[in-house]
């Protein structure tokens, strides 16, 4: 039996994966840096300077540290101009539901995500209470895929790592799930998220049933 579900945010809870993409494909436009939906699919569940670096490989010249800086800071604007206008709305189809299907049958409810915009969505969501506790990058010192976040979330919530599902949308974070020592749900492709336990569409496929053993 499992005790408790840990929850990505990004791309699992709300479409803010979208925006990730946007806001790094304006950004990777005006340096001229190839950038395309395959290769944003290595960023996803990675923080952002990490995500930064990333792209900046592909360049063709080296960028100095307080331009990097300078990049991460105007990516981001770029992103909470994106999200600016988020509420409930955005949630996507299922998401509701799942917190509170887990919630429901006795299970505790954690979140693990990176993203330093994290406490910003979720307000915007007006979900935050949705979740006995919320780990996110100010957190942590170790980003996806190393299990970090996700131990930190289950020791938070006092359950056994086996005893936790994880759901994510994140190649990275499907790994952060398993090195934890978590079953791994995956939002998203198969093929893509081939090291998931298990792979859904989207939350609206969550069946708690599904996973008890
Ligand atoms: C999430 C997203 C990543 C993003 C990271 C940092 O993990 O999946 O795409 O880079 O958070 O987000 P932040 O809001 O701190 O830039
Ligand atoms: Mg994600």
């Amino acid at each position: 039996m499992f005790n408790a579900v840990i929850f990505d945010l990004d791309g699992v809870l709300t479409d803010t994966a979208h925006y990730h993409f946007l806001a790094w494909q304006r950004l990777a436009e005006g340096e001229r840096i190839p950038f395309d939906e395959a290769f944003n699919e290595r960023l996803k569940g990675i923080d952002r300077m990490r995500s930064l670096e990333l792209i900046l490989s592909r360049a063709g010249r080296p960028y100095a540290p307080e331009e990097k800086r300078a990049l991460a800071e105007r990516k981001n604007h770029h992103y909470q101009e994106l999200i600016a206008t988020m509420t409930s709305h955005d949630l996507l189809p299922g998401a509701l539901n799942a917190l509170d299907s887990v919630r429901e049958a006795g299970l505790k409810v954690g979140l693990a995500s990176v993203s330093k915009n994290a406490p910003l969505v979720l307000d915007k969501l007006g979900i935050a209470d949705r979740f006995d506790d919320i780990v996110d990058a100010r957190q942590i010192a170790n980003g996806k895929p190393d299990p970090e976040i996700f131990l930190t979330a289950a020791d938070h919530l006092n359950v056994e790592p086996a005893r936790c599902i994880g759901v994510e949308d994140a190649v990275a974070g499907i790994q952060a799930i398993k090195r934890a020592g978590m079953y791994a749900v995956g939002v998203g492709e198969p093929g893509v998220l081939t090291e998931a336990d298990c792979v859904i569409h989207g939350l609206d496929s969550f069946h708690l049933s599904d996973y008890v053993r």
